[in-house]
């Protein structure tokens, strides 16, 4: 792989995955295990589980899992080899230079490449900015009522009108065309070849978590169009999942955020003193994004455009939010139009008095609801108790569904009693209705690959057998690597009765380069079984599960050698083996056993 194993050994003994996890996401040990709620998909009940022991994380909600440095990958959107340095550096571990494998090394230069581009474009509008030829740009950010501190700290820039400055620019540093053209700075066509993507345009970088560029927003100076101009999405610009202003606001230590529509709102909000604001990046808000924001923050604040548009997106949100278990309220900034031009006719103080009289998201939606029903007909408000009843269904927690139902019967004059019983009604008839413009739930995550319960049992078999020595020992006469499903399943198992103590679980995993290998892997030391009460019954259920392993293995090596006549011989001995184990006992010491984890 890319670094030597012993190297990769250090770093993951370095770095306890329990530590390394804990200071992303909230943990709570339980049983042998740690749970919490996973950042990798929405949830409110946690299935995020770390084990100490084994080293490693698994989610039994979305099947996501790995060992520490898959971790880092995932959360911090880093290749292998950035997460693999982060965690050197953690640990105070010296690297030394990596070997790579051909593929894996065109990928990370590749990216690296994609980087530094991005990294040199923006210095380059920085500069620009800063130069006579950027005077006009300047004038404009000025004339927006920008600080020089605010315009240095988001790091603004101009692009002016000339033609491929920028990729003169870039070839003279060493970088190849098709990389420039991936970038997403520069585009190409017959006419002018290789050419610069913005120009006349102020200049907006766009920053992931970590303050790297990864692409950029230009905004027109006058009426052009289009308003703004962004980079394509490109192997590091991911629109859905990076925020602008994130790398600021997630140091903001405040457990609200805002989120805004547009570039100009995060920058005016975070000169006006609000550094928590965010916005997406020329894209519609997205799941991915909320479950970044889960991270930083408790509740988000919806500091939209006051027309219709913004309404609409503030409803869309609402409903994304409720999903990834976000509080979320709504910000009215009427008469003005967006934050930043509320910030420069009331200023940051009225904006703290609309912040702390944002609407709750729900009752906002049934505000929004109204206007589709004619309220002062009997008919009309009888209708629109009905769909506010099937609305109240939302709430799962019975004790927040009370308090809705009780807030939303004062407001509009219902009776308690009916309109609880009408979302009693609606809830049994299974015919609960989110907010109307709920977006569909993201695909879910393919989970375990195709569970049989034929992997099924030979993950149960690993499970027990790394958590248990003695089981190890027990079942290893019996069970080979052989006897495991070709591909994942027997690679992990050869790794693991090579070596079979839950600590050198972690390093079988970075045996698997793609991530979803990787979830898979752990998922098959992350069975959850439960074990029945009592030694004898255990001691049955584990020959029970070795059994069904040994048949399935049988049947799959008889099915391979069919016809096949010098295979009569194995043949006979896997039936006498079978017949062998048939009559064999398992002890299980249920004094130290298997620590069982709910
Ligand atoms: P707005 O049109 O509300 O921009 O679009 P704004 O923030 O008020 O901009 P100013 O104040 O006129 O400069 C909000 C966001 O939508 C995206 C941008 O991300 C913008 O910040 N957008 C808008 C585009 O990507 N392209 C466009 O042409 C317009
Ligand atoms: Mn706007």
């Amino acid at each position: 792989m890319y670094y030597p194993d012993e190297i990769l050994e250090q770093v993951r003994a370095g770095n306890d995955i329990v530590d390394v996890v804990g200071s992303y996401v909230h943990l709570k040990k339980q049983g042998a295990n740690y749970f919490g709620l996973c950042p990798f998909h929405n949830e409110k009940s946690p299935s995020f589980s770390v084990s100490a022991d084994k080293q490693i994380f698994y989610c039994f909600g979305c099947g996501a899992g790995g060992n520490v440095i898959t971790f880092l990958m995932k959360y911090e959107n880093y290749s292998f080899q950035e997460a693999v340095k982060a965690l050197a550096e953690r640990a105070g571990i010296r690297l030394p230079e990596a070997e790579y494998g051909e593929e894996a090394k065109k990928r990370e230069q590749h990216r690296r490449e994609l980087f530094d581009i991005n990294r040199e474009a923006a210095t380059y509008y920085y500069r620009m900015l800063r130069s006579p030829r950027g005077a006009a740009g300047m004038r404009y950010l000025e004339g927006r009522g920008l600080t020089a501190e605010t315009i240095h700290r988001f790091g603004l820039g101009f692009a002016d009108g000339s033609g491929s400055d920028l990729v003169a620019f870039l070839r003279k540093k060493g970088f190849p065309d098709d990389s420039i053209l991936e970038s997403g700075v520069a585009a190409y066509d017959e006419k002018r070849g290789l050419h610069d993507k913005f120009w006349n345009r102020v200049m907006f970088p766009i920053m992931d978590v970590n303050s790297r560029v990864i692409g950029f927003g230009g905004r027109v100076m006058g009426d052009g169009k289009p308003k703004y101009l962004n980079s394509p999405e490109t192997p590091i610009f991911d629109k859905g999942r990076n925020l602008y202003g994130l790398h600021l606001a997630k140091r903001s230590r405040t457990e609200q955020f805002i989120l805004c529509e547009g570039y100009m709102d995060v920058i005016a909000m975070h000169q006006a003193g609000f550094p928590q604001a965010v916005a997406s990046l020329g894209t519609a808000f997205t799941s991915g994004q909320a479950s970044i924001l889960k991270r930083y923050a408790k509740e988000i604040l919806l500091s939209y455009d006051s027309d219709e548009a913004g309404m609409r997106a503030a409803l869309r949100n609402n409903g994304i939010l409720r999903e990834a278990a976000l509080r979320s309220r709504v910000l009215d900034l009427r008469p003005y139009k967006d934050p930043d031009e509320f910030m420069k006719n009331l200023g940051a103080d009225e904006f703290r008095k609309r912040i702390d009289a944002a609407e709750n998201s729900f009752f906002y939606e049934l505000r929004m609801l109204e206007r589709n029903f004619a309220m002062d007909d009997p008919a009309g408000r009888t209708d629109f108790c009905r769909e506010a009843a099937k609305r109240l269904g939302v709430f799962e927690d019975e004790i927040e569904r009370d308090n809705y139902i009780e807030a939303v019967a004062a407001r509009y004059f219902i009776d308690k009693g009916s309109l609880r019983r009408m979302v009693g009604s609606y809830t049994e008839a299974g015919e609960l209705i989110r907010a109307p413009e709920r977006p569909k739930p993201a695909a879910p995550r393919k989970k375990e690959g195709g569970i049989t319960p034929e992997t099924r049992a030979q993950a149960w078999l690993l499970t027990w057998m790394a958590e248990d020595r003695a089981v190890f020992a027990q079942v290893s006469r019996y069970i080979r690597p052989e006897d495991f499903a070709e591909g994942i399943p027997r690679t992990v198992a050869e790794r693991f009765y090579a070596d079979p103590k839950p600590g050198s679980i972690a390093a079988i995993i970075s045996v698997f380069p793609e991530e979803s290998e990787q979830n898979r892997a752990a998922t098959l030391f992350n069975s959850r079984f439960e074990l029945p009460e009592g030694r004898e019954n255990q001691e049955k259920a584990l020959h029970d599960v070795v059994l069904s392993v040994k048949q399935s293995s049988g049947r799959r090596r008889a099915a391979e050698l069919a016809g096949d006549p010098n295979a009569l011989q194995e043949i006979i001995r896997s039936k006498k083996e079978l017949e062998e184990l048939k009559t064999a006992v398992f002890c299980i010491d249920t004094e130290k056993g298997r620590e069982q984890d709910g």
